[in-house]
């Protein structure tokens, strides 16, 4: 596993975001809307960065399984969200690789009468975008590499990190042997 982003730089780039945000802010208060299971980590350590008055909700989105994001796999779950008539939403994500998840959530909270919806990723990979929007905000750009840590997941294992990491194939052969043998060897 290589290291891309410590501990640190995630939180001078949080800091970041959040000054952007509180800049940038109107009047109304704002309702954040994380992106389960990814971004918990992402929204936990940004709304205590933010000024008041904030509402979090969560919504459950998947595309990928393993490595690899299949198009038109996307499953999305909303029945968590508030009434959003009217409302501020800043959608947040761990990551903007296709640009599918994004653009299908902001969507579906643009048809539930959101007044405004931006996004916000933390990492935005480069060259993989398929779609014509992009995140209002975005922590870091990365190359395109598969990476795991602060909330990101390969098949589930590594969401716990405190840092971003990139995997290699032996990181993600360990995945497989923990998963069989039901604990590490
Ligand atoms: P998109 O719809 O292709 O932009 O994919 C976004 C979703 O795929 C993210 O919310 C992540 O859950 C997942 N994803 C994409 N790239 C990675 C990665 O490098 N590591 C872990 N998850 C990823
Ligand atoms: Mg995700």
């Amino acid at each position: 596993m290589r290291i891309l982003l410590t501990a640190e730089q995630l939180a001078e780039g949080i800091d970041r975001l959040a000054d952007a945000v509180r800049s940038e802010r109107a009047v109304r208060p704002l309702t954040v809307v994380g992106v389960l299971t990814g971004s918990i980590v992402l929204v936990a350590d940004l709304i205590r960065r933010l000024d008041g008055p904030v509402r979090l909700s969560m919504v459950w989105a998947s595309s990928y399984r393993g490595t690899s994001t299949t198009a038109g796999s996307l499953e999305m779950r909303l029945d968590l969200l508030p009434d959003l008539t009217g409302q501020e939403v800043l959608l947040v994500d761990d990551i903007f690789d296709t640009g599918r998840t994004l653009e299908a959530i902001v969507d579906a909270l643009g048809r539930r009468g959101a007044a405004r919806v931006r996004s916000l990723v933390l990492l935005r990979k480069s060259g993989r975008a398929e779609v014509a929007i992009q995140p209002d905000f975005v922590g870091f750009d990365i190359p395109d590499v598969f990476v795991v840590g602060y909330g990101l997941d390969y098949n589930g294992s590594y969401r716990h990190l405190p840092h971003v990491a990139s995997l290699d194939p032996s990181d993600i052969a360990a995945v497989h042997r923990i998963h069989e043998s039901g604990g590490p060897q």
